[in-house]
């Protein structure tokens, strides 16, 4: 054996136990109009945001604070690639009703419209160790994985149902794509509404994940046939991003170990590039059927929790009042809201 193929059969170990991803089929997107919401260098939405642009779409990315150094490096990285490529960037913090209406009304104002593409993809797992033994949260009092995965991301939805709208009107396809994780299924639907258990990280970011799967079926049971808005949702896999450096965050020695041995996570884990197919596989595929759960660019196992409709709507009802009383739109779109 040489020293040198070490690396190889790492990463080859880890292919053997967790698989490589399939790679979503190319697709003209020419004329699609697309957002990626948690968008920074190394992460699922940096490679998501980038495959978009490099297929044609007019894409618009998020990220926290300095976006436009997130689009200078995407167009650099199309560029190497010879590709020309439209991005634009905005600040945009789901923790924030603030912000996500300042988003939503930037994107109504410079942008055409139409939206084509929405794709939820910002997220956090905070945590890792389960240290919290009581929630850490938001300035507005929510559990922060509850704020930040589920609903900040369904406040953005709601505030861009007219643009999505428009595009399932005149395209005939508008898409929004919740991204989850295999960890929903640590999620139970009574616990959607009151905490019940003990506080546990895992269990809450479940929850969160849990709550987005529930609200992709339920834009597909109220979207779909009449506005031809339709509601995906995925695992993207085991991906090698910044999602556990965050999540060790103040563990000291151990965020330090972290880091020192994460090439060895890059070898072992899927790549960005990766975990970013089955999600432009479910945003861009033309016969891909919405109201489904999917991963590995197929359908996956769901958490039957998710098949109880009252449930779904009790939470998308709860959702809707709250978003109303945060939103700057005197009337907010809804369902139920004709276009003209
Ligand atoms: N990696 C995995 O193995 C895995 C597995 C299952 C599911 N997922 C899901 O995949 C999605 C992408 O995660 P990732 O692995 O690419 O993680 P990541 O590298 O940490 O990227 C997450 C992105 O979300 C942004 N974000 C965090 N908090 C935000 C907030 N309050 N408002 C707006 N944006 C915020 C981050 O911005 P900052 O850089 O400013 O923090 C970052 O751009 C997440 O929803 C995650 O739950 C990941």
């Amino acid at each position: 054996m040489n020293f040198e193929d070490i690396p190889k059969m790492i990463r080859h170990l880890g292919r053997t136990l967790f698989g490589s991803a399939p790679i979503a089929p190319v697709t003209d997107l020419t004329g699609k109009t697309a957002i990626v919401t948690g968008t920074s260098p190394g992460s699922i939405g940096f490679e998501t945001a980038k495959t978009l642009a490099a297929w044609g779409a007019n894409v618009i990315i998020t990220t926290r604070s300095n976006p436009d150094a997130t689009v200078h490096a995407l167009m650099s990285a199309l560029a190497l690639e010879g590709k020309v490529a439209n991005i634009k960037g905005h600040t945009l913090d789901l923790t924030s009703a603030q912000s996500v209406n300042t988003f939503a009304e930037w994107f109504q104002e410079n942008d055409e419209d139409r939206l084509h593409i929405l794709i939820n993809n910002a997220g956090i797992h905070l945590d890792l160790l389960s240290q919290w033994k009581e929630p850490t949260r938001t300035a507005d009092g929510f559990e922060i994985h509850w704020r930040t995965n589920y609903l900040g991301s369904a406040m953005l939805t709601h505030l861009l149902l007219p643009q999505l709208k428009n595009a399932g009107k005149n395209n005939g396809d508008a898409r929004v794509i919740n991204v989850s994780s295999h960890l929903h299924n640590k999620g139970l639907n009574t616990e959607l509404f009151a905490q019940q258990r003990p506080y546990n990280s895992w269990e809450a970011y479940g929850q969160s994940k849990l709550a987005t799967v529930h609200h992709a079926f339920e834009i597909q049971r109220r979207l779909a046939q009449q506005f031809n808005v339709k509601g995906y949702v995925l695992h993207p896999g085991a991906i090698a991003t910044n999602i556990s450096g965050k999540g060790l965050e103040g563990t000291g020695l151990l965020q330090k170990l972290r880091n020192l041995f994460s090439p060895i996570e890059a070898l072992i884990l899927l790549s960005p590039v990766e975990g970013a197919q089955t999600q432009i596989y479910c945003a861009t595929h033309p016969s891909i059927v919405g109201g489904v759960y999917y991963e590995r660019c197929e359908r996956g196992d769901v958490n039957p929790e998710s098949n109880d409709t009252l449930v779904a709507e009790r939470l998308w009802d709860e959702t809707q009042t709250w978003i109303q009383s945060v939103s700057n739109s005197p009337t907010i779109e809804t369902e139920e809201t004709a276009i003209p």
